[in-house]
């Protein structure tokens, strides 16, 4: 790995074993892009990378030279208008109502390691030899700005991280319009873009576009990253599948409003721009004052689709993810929300954790409907304390000690970001929610969304949450948020600060998990947004894993976790066994295939389980041991997926340890159908040279080559619930040489 200035060229080389992203300081002292992909071999100049030529209609830079126009040259974080007219990656509105712009080059810096992001999520390293970061200063003379542009290198990956910190110091206050986090272009179009779309209940669906001549994006102004979009693009060459071929991903680490947009250039060059939503911010500097854009993590892989979701999983995993529970295996957990919704009491909820606990479970976790007046969703939100003595008679402490006592973990959910009119908050401060003043505020499922932007109010919330968890044995938190923010204003403050309120709003967010993991860091949290409507990596920084989806069906969970995998790591993925007719689909599917999805995430169940049949119960305590076996394996191996629930009927994917010595294959089958083909399973991942064994039977010893070659016979005796829709199977493969 290295970082090199080339001082005659005056071009900046980042690369390591797998990647070279090249910038050139051009003529005009901006910054150019002379190349990013496959690493190549370092030189004195790239500068032969340049083009330029006469063009009608372009204009120029330099009298009397029609080589530069910017019209046509690949930049690093491009402004509109000085000759081009492409999206730019920033803006900057000045007193004189000006918005152009002339940053050149004045300094950079190269050094080990990488600088934490001041109140924003953001990878990190452990060791300064991990990694290498370039900062390159930029400096407007007229409004006497700097732009600071950053790019972390990491040592192992094919990963460059890359950030941008405006610092302004002139007298006049400037307005940035736009600040996005990155801007890459690309000498060519000949790419699609894949993205994670969907909704409620049908989360990062995979969506593959052509690109055309103009502009396309995805993005969210809800006020979250939203289940609508997930803040993450991949341009990807045609002919790329999941094992082959050259791809580029970009995930913004940022869980507010966001936007992913792709521009083909008349000359079909491929701009993609990257950063908080433009059209919802508006960020006033005066002097001595900073903005910070938040992360981008730009991952390159020339081995497919795999390739960079395992780079994702792996940085994100070990680098993103924080604290005590990184790298521990998680609790399975018995969670009531399904089972009892609000409508529960003590007697009821110990119930259920007995019965988890007598099969294995570790966890017990009570959902929405503890504090306040809530019993059902009009009341109680903001409330974060014990009112309803009828339903807990000894309060959250007395329920914990209680769980305790059966030797389970105990954990609670929280949505500290609302408040319900009916509540004992509301009352005293019906000034915090965000409202635009003489307008309506639109009101979803009952409830408003706290001002956030406003320190008190985020420091009243700490205060009561900080009390509850200080004084109950608290191990797990569930920290949910279900609606979207409407009427966007803070009435604490004045019209230049409106423009604001959105990322202060994300901040404030951000600043309470903070100062919640810190003051108890043995607590494991895990994000939630009506399911999931905030995965991102933004949540991950804070929360090691996020509920993925309130749709729970084994089926639809297929193309919800296939997807969400090419981001986040399976560890991150909250996966819950429900009960059946399945609430959101009403689907009946085996309780072996809920559990076979539900494995390849952070495991647990949400039902009553003291309803199901007792032949239900032992499959479940089979299960509950499976996944304590395995989920070492499951949560740090490494994931492939194979064959898309998006194409294909048949799903399959696996887990490889990293030492290739175990795997876990697994073969889901939607539909049946008659007198069907022989099928053959393809493994991938194994060691050619080493035998497996599968589910420990001595008549089935192979080795990797036939495995990924000749693949494993599929025997349709042994599914679950053979011949019926449904059904599914796990192969167990252990090495034996
Ligand atoms: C939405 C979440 O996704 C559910 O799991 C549950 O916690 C409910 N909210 C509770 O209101």
């Amino acid at each position: 790995m290295a970082i090199i200035f080339h001082e005659g060229s005056k071009e900046f080389h980042i690369y390591n074993e797998e990647i070279s992203y090249i910038i050139k300081i051009l003529d005009n002292n901006q910054l150019g892009n002379l190349y990013y992909g496959k690493k190549v071999h370092d030189r004195d100049s790239f500068s032969y990378l340049l083009e330029g030529k006469l063009r009608s209609l372009a204009a120029y830079i330099f009298e009397d030279n029609y080589e530069l126009s910017l019209q046509y040259t690949k930049q690093e974080y491009p402004s509109y208008g000085s000759t081009d007219f492409r999206y730019p990656a920033f803006e900057i509105k000045q007193e004189n109502g000006s918005k152009i712009t002339n940053f050149e080059f004045k300094s950079h810096k190269i050094f080990k390691g990488k600088r934490k992001l001041e109140g924003l999520p953001a990878t990190y390293v452990e060791d300064d030899n991990e990694a290498e970061t370039l900062e390159i200063t930029l400096y407007d003379s007229l409004i006497h700005t700097e732009l600071v542009l950053s790019y972390t290198i990491y040592k192992e990956l094919p990963v460059i991280a890359r950030n941008v910190k405006f610092i302004h110091k002139g007298k006049s206050t400037i307005i940035l319009n736009r600040a996005m986090s990155v801007s890459v272009d690309f000498p060519d179009s000949k790419f699609e873009m894949i993205h994670l779309a969907g909704a409620w209940g049908r989360e990062r669906h995979v969506k593959i576009r052509k690109l055309e001549q103009g502009t396309q994006a995805i993005y969210s102004m809800a006020g979250a990253s939203s289940s609508e979009h997930n803040p993450f693009i991949a341009l990807k060459r045609t002919n790329v599948d999941e094992f082959n071929g050259e791809v580029y991903g970009f995930s913004l680490v940022y869980s507010g409003n966001h936007l992913e947009q792709i521009e083909v250039s008349t000359h079909d060059m491929t701009r993609v721009i990257i950063g908080i939503h433009p059209d919802t911010f508006e960020w006033p500097l005066s002097e001595g004052e900073v903005f910070q854009t938040p992360e981008v993590v730009m991952v390159y892989s020339n081995c497919g689709m795999n390739k960079m979701s395992q780079t994702y999983h792996e940085l994100y995993r070990t680098r993103l993810v924080r604290g005590q529970w990184r790298d521990k295996v998680r609790p399975i957990l018995i969670n009531n929300w399904e089972a009892t919704e609000m409508e529960f009491t003590e007697k009821k909820v110990l119930k259920i954790a007995k019965a988890g606990k007598d099969l294995g479970m570790e966890l017990f976790v009570l959902d929405d409907g503890w504090f306040g007046n809530r019993d059902n969703d009009k009341c109680g939100l903001g409330d974060w304390y014990v009112k309803n003595f009828k339903k807990l008679p000894d309060g959250i402490t007395g329920l914990a000690n209680k769980v305790e006592g059966m030797g389970m973990k105990f954990g609670l959910w929280f949505e500290p970001e609302m408040v319900n009119k009916d509540s004992d908050l509301y009352k005293a401060h019906n000034d915090w929610i965000i409202a635009t003043p003489g307008r309506r505020s639109s009101p979803s499922r009952n409830q408003y969304v706290l001002d956030f932007s406003r320190n008190e109010v985020v420091d009243y919330i700490y205060s009561l949450m900080e009390k509850i968890l200080s004084e109950a044995k608290i191990s797990y938190i569930k920290w949910d948020m279900n609606r979207y923010i409407t009427e966007c204003y803070s009435s604490a403050e004045n019209a230049e600060f409106q423009g604001k309120v959105f990322h202060k709003y994300i901040l404030g967010v951000y600043n309470l998990y903070e100062r919640l993991i810190s003051k108890f860091p043995y607590i494991l949290f895990e994000s939630c947004s009506s399911g999931g409507g905030r995965f991102d990596p933004g949540m991950l920084y804070y929360a090691p894993q996020t509920w993925t989806s309130d749709n729970s069906d084994a089926v639809e969970r297929l193309k919800i976790q296939y997807g969400t995998s090419y981001v986040y790591p399976i560890a991150c993925m909250g996966a819950h066994v429900t009960s059946v007719p399945n609430q959101q689909v009403g689907r009946v599917t085996p309780i072996e295939t809920r559990a076979n999805v539900a494995y390849f995430g952070a495991f647990g169940y949400e039902l009553d389980l003291s309803l199901l049949p007792e032949q239900e119960k032992a499959k479940v305590k089979e299960q509950v041991e499976y996944y304590k076996d395995h989920r070492e394996l499951i949560s740090k191996g490494v994931f492939y997926r194979i064959s898309s629930p998006f194409e294909e009927n048949i799903t399959t994917w696996i887990v490889v340890s990293k030492d290739k010595r175990e795997a876990i294959a697994a073969y889901y089958n939607v539909l049946n159908s008659a007198n069907e083909a022989f099928r053959r399973f393809k493994l991938v991942g194994l060691d050619d040279n080493k035998r497996y064994i599968i589910n420990g039977d001595g008549n089935r010893i192979y080795h990797g080559d036939e495995l990924m070659n000749i693949g494993i016979i599929i025997d349709e005796k042994e599914f679950c619930a053979k011949g019926m829709d449904f059904s599914s199977v796990l192969y167990n493969l252990t090495q034996i040489d």
